[in-house]
């Protein structure tokens, strides 16, 4: 199962590099500037998680797996942007990313918040296309779920959270994860499960382990920020999140208490995919091989 896994894991991420490659605009004249630094961003070695998580769910359901890889693009697209925009100096002030110069290093802070514009909107561009979904209905459904998942109730409303920072309350820093991104995450499967219309019970089961899988998933970057090295990372460690003031499970409780959590965490979402019978197997392993991640 693990050579699977990898496999599946390595296929998807090909997958999505070549489709964005040929869907990220090229352009002549000054705005090539911001066509190249958008292709910089998008197009660096990412883990490409969300897009295979999509991928997965929307094999679990037989969808064309050409929609699904659209609909995976435009959500790598957004959390591309959510990249960019978290590594400026205005929020962690980053300079390195997926082992190179963040955006505004290898270009400049102006550049930087352009790409981060260009990259959101493109990926409602690429979620109406009919290319995506035959339907419009479903197209309009698919915008919905992503601009809810990256806006003030997600992704950006959790980032405005970190930001301001979360006193001594464990329950309010799982809200902030969940959000910033917890719910970009558990858009892999929502957007999958918005072509598919399964039952409610699938339906709830697989958005439970998204957004398990999801907050998990926060908590182990957290981790690795304070045990992790930059080289195999290829962004900061070395506590940096307890330097800048942060506050999450690991700066609240400490390394082991933290990893207690993802060990409660990682049952509770393989629990998830009971009802999916040998459907969930490759999601199943994918939790154990997500969570013990160190790059
Ligand atoms: C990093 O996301 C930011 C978090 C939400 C934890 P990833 O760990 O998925 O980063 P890439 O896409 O692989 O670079
Ligand atoms: C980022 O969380 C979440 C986003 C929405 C981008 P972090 O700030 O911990 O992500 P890294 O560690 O810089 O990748
Ligand atoms: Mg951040
Ligand atoms: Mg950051
Ligand atoms: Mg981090």
């Amino acid at each position: 199962m693990a050579a699977i896994l990898a496999n599946r894991i390595a296929q998807a991420a090909d997958l999505v590099t070549v489709a964005l490659d040929e869907l990220l605009p090229r352009a002549e004249g000054p705005e090539a500037r911001l066509t190249e630094a958008m292709r910089y961003a998008a197009l660096g070695p990412g883990k490409r998680l969300r897009p295979f998580f999509a991928l997965e769910a929307g094999r679990i359901f037989d969808l064309p797996e050409r929609s699904v890889l659209r609909a995976a693009c435009a959500l790598e697209c957004v959390h591309a942007y959510s990249l960019v925009h978290d590594d400026l100096p205005c929020m962690d002030d980053d300079d390195l990313r997926r082992g190179r110069p963040t955006v505004h290093k290898a270009y400049d802070e102006a550049t930087a918040v352009l790409v981060g514009d260009a990259l959101l909107t493109i990926a409602f561009e690429l979620l109406v296309d009919p290319d995506t979904h035959p339907s419009a209905e479903v197209r309009v459904e698919l915008v919905r779920i992503l601009a809810v998942a990256s806006g003030a109730r997600g992704m950006v409303g959790g980032q405005m959270i970190d930001i301001l920072g979360v006193r001594d309350d464990l329950g309010e820093v799982a809200r902030m994860q969940r959000m910033k991104t917890g719910a970009l995450i558990a858009c892999a499967f929502e957007l999958p499960l918005a072509m598919a219309r399964p039952k409610d019970a699938e339906r709830n089961a697989l958005m439970a382990f998204g957004r398990d899988i999801g907050l998990a998933y926060q908590i182990v970057d957290d981790v690795l920020d304070a045990e992790g090295d930059i080289v195999s990372l290829g962004k900061a460690a070395g506590g940096k999140d307890a330097a800048l003031g942060k506050t999450n499970f690991v700066t609240l409780l400490g390394v082991e208490a933290a990893k207690s959590r993802i060990a409660h965490l990682v049952a509770q979402t393989k629990a998830h995919l009971d009802q999916f019978g040998d459907k969930g197997q490759i999601l199943r392993s994918a939790v154990d091989f997500v969570l013990e991640r160190r790059t």
